[in-house]
């Protein structure tokens, strides 16, 4: 996938030795272009620099790694993945071995087996952790390692207590650095994949252990809560805080109304806790699993997607009406996107003097919790109190997000648990449920009605193309010019991508606009973001209007509460089911949903924006800098040490 790999070098901030060396654009004629090694007897064309483990994977040869994944640059420091080289004297890293000319490859021998045994039995001698009790049973690199290698007993002996306390200070994240192989997976994830480098490795020897900043709790440094690392830790030494008991709670208790929203994402990738293929989307599957597990309802968080669309398209047109019509210099734009929580912590962090620019429209999660306590509960008559509102998100910091303190608009806590898609297929394994094999279910009313342009907010570019069908069609009366809706020019995987679209013949009040040339920009990934915050500081993009910004890989298909293994690939498959639910939908705009329509004829009478919609839908931010007090260090909620 060309477009992956521009994206991995575009977003690398490794030192230039270590990064992927990327042949590309060695022409296949050109002298040293290909070369043809020999791995295990199999003769296999290559291009120049290709990493022998790439040449092996080409011809289903399957070497163990633990410090390689496919997002990240080079480490080179769990040698797992060692094979013989003839002419080497000691074994190489397949993984950092770049081909330069015709050799003879061995990926297994007595020799190579001795050594992973040795390297893995090495790991477990420090390795503190039981695997029924872990989160990661069942899914562990090491686990899998040590089964396949015939590890049954401590060669090097054994540590007989844990070495470090935990970390649950955060409200998304929990470290365990008894069972971290210090694979530096989740360093080079914070530092290149998102550049907030909130985790580094410290100290040397056997004295080393990944650490955060003055070794304090996760919750005081600048983590964004983003989960990227947990994705990518081989082992169950970061986890996501799973809410699972309280809501098992909840259910239990009579008097509780339990609903819960579902995002898009997590629908595109729930199945393959069950086994299913990477892109097969079991939406409403789904519907039945969470109904069989014990909660009252089952909404659509498209439904508040599609809320977020009229809340923040309308307070863009505002921002460029002062802008343009009324030249009103002091308008904060290009205006940024709202919605992912670790971009929104990240801004806080790093850029706090440009909260101005983020839309004040709350997130599709938190807009459902402040509707689902107000009009929900007032139309069912139902006490609020009573009401128990659970998010299923792709997204750790959504946990974060929650727990903010100005997240209760309706006077209530909006969200009470932002439970992950691995967490809540853990709840239906609980149960015994076949989700592959579950009969379908609708979503419930009045809150199950989502367009696909909601849906498509699960994609990176979504929001923005979600934007600009509305936006389009309510200026210019005329749908957006783009084949079968697919915003293409907003759509793909290019870390930042810009687009833009001529207004032209526009509705008599949108006069304002006629022959703007409406400038967008969408980036993905948090260096993405730093990317194009910086062009914003230096002024490049005083011409554009507006910006969509997640905080994961690939938007919120890649967040750090999907499930694990992710990679370029899996992500594109959630992408493409992602794309194809939205085009089996009827209703694919945000204004024709007809539950929008009625609550802005029923319940926000003023409109978009108006008083009640601005007390409820939309919030404010922290500017939060990014020197952190040193001497703070008590701990936050759920510390268990
Ligand atoms: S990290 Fe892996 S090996 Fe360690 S306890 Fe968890 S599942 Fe077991
Ligand atoms: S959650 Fe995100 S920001 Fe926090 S340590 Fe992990 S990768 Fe870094
Ligand atoms: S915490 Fe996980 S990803 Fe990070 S170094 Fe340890 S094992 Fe590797
Ligand atoms: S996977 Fe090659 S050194 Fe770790």
């Amino acid at each position: 996938m060309a477009d992956n790999k521009a994206f991995a070098r575009e977003t690398s901030r490794a030192p230039v030795s270590q990064r992927r060396q990327e042949t590309g654009e060695i022409k296949k004629d050109a002298i040293g272009g290909d070369i043809t090694v020999n791995i295990d007897g199999i003769a296999v064309k290559v291009a120049m620099g290709t990493t022998i483990l790439e040449a092996a994977r080409m011809v289903n040869i399957k070497i163990p790694t633990l410090c390689q994944h496919d997002d990240l640059c080079l480490a080179g420091v769990c040698r797992i993945c060692v094979v013989e080289v003839d002419n080497e004297r000691t074994l190489q890293a397949s993984c950092s071995y770049p081909i330069f000319g015709p050799i003879n490859i061995r990926t297994y021998s007595p020799r190579i087996r001795r050594a992973r045994r040795n390297i893995i039995q090495l790991l477990l001698r420090n390795h503190y952790g039981e695997c029924y009790s872990c989160a990661r049973n069942n899914n562990c690199e090491l686990q899998v390692l040590a089964k396949e290698y015939g590890v049954t007993s401590y060669k090097f002996g054994h540590i007989k207590a844990p070495r470090y306390d935990k970390d649950q200070s955060s409200y998304a994240v929990e470290r365990d650095m008894n069972k971290c192989i210090l694979c530096r997976r989740c360093v080079r994830t914070c530092i290149d994949l998102q550049e907030v480098g909130a985790l580094e490795a410290v100290h040397r020897g056997a004295g080393t252990k990944i650490s955060t900043y003055m070794d304090m709790p996760l919750n005081d440094v600048v983590c964004i809560n983003c989960g990227q690392c947990i994705n990518r830790c081989p082992t169950g030494a970061l986890k996501a805080k799973d809410p699972a008991e309280g809501i098992w709670k909840a259910i239990e208790d009579a008097k509780k109304h339990v609903i819960i929203q579902t995002a898009p994402s997590p629908r595109a990738a729930i199945g393959e806790e069950f086994g299913l293929k990477p892109g097969t989307s079991v939406t409403k599957k789904l519907n039945t699993a969470i109904k069989r597990i014990g909660f009252d309802k089952v909404f659509d968080t498209n439904f508040t997607a599609d809320l977020t669309i009229m809340e923040e398209g309308t307070e863009l047109l505002l921002r460029l009406k002062k802008a343009i019509a009324g030249k009103d210099k002091s308008v904060r734009l290009p205006q940024i996107t709202s919605c992912s929580p670790g971009w929104v912590k990240f801004i806080e962090h790093f850029y706090p003097g440009r909260l101005g620019h983020l839309s004040t429209a709350k997130s599709p999660q938190q807009m459902f919790g402040a509707i689902a306590k107000t009009w929900y509960a007032e139309r069912n008559n139902i006490d609020p109190a009573d009401i128990v509102s659970v998010s299923l998100m792709p997204c750790s910091a959504k946990k974060f997000e929650c727990q903010r303190p100005e997240m209760n608009s309706s006077g209530y806590k909006d969200v009470d648990y932002a439970l992950t898609t691995r967490e809540l297929a853990g709840m239906i394994k609980e149960c015994g449920i076949d989700l592959p094999n579950l009969p379908l279910s609708d979503f419930d009313d009045p809150l199950g009605t989502g367009s696909g342009a909601g849906l498509v907010f699960g994609a990176t570019g979504g929001v923005m193309e979600a934007a600009i069908r509305t936006a389009y069609e309510l200026v210019t009366g005329r749908e957006a010019p783009f084949e079968n809706l697919r915003v293409m020019p907003v759509r793909g995987v290019e870390g930042i991508r810009k687009a833009q679209i001529i207004i032209k013949d526009t509705l008599e009040q949108w006069k304002f606009l006629e022959g703007v040339t409406l400038k967008v920009m969408v980036a993905h990934g948090t260096a993405n973001a730093k990317k194009v915050m910086d062009m914003l500081c230096e002024g490049q993009l005083d011409d554009y209007h507006f910006i969509e910004v997640m905080a994961c890989p690939g938007g919120c298909i890649g967040g750090g509460g999907q499930p694990i293994p992710t990679g370029p690939d899996i992500r594109g498959a959630r992408i493409k089911a992602i794309y194809a639910e939205d085009e089996s939908l009827v209703l694919r705009k945000s204004h024709e949903n007809p539950v929008v329509k009625q609550i802005y004829e029923q319940y926000f009478k003023e409109g978009p924006c108006g008083h009640l919609s601005h007390k409820l839908l939309h919030t404010g931010y922290t500017a939060r800098g990014k020197w952190i007090n040193v001497k703070k260090t008590k701990r936050g909620p759920g510390s268990g040490s």
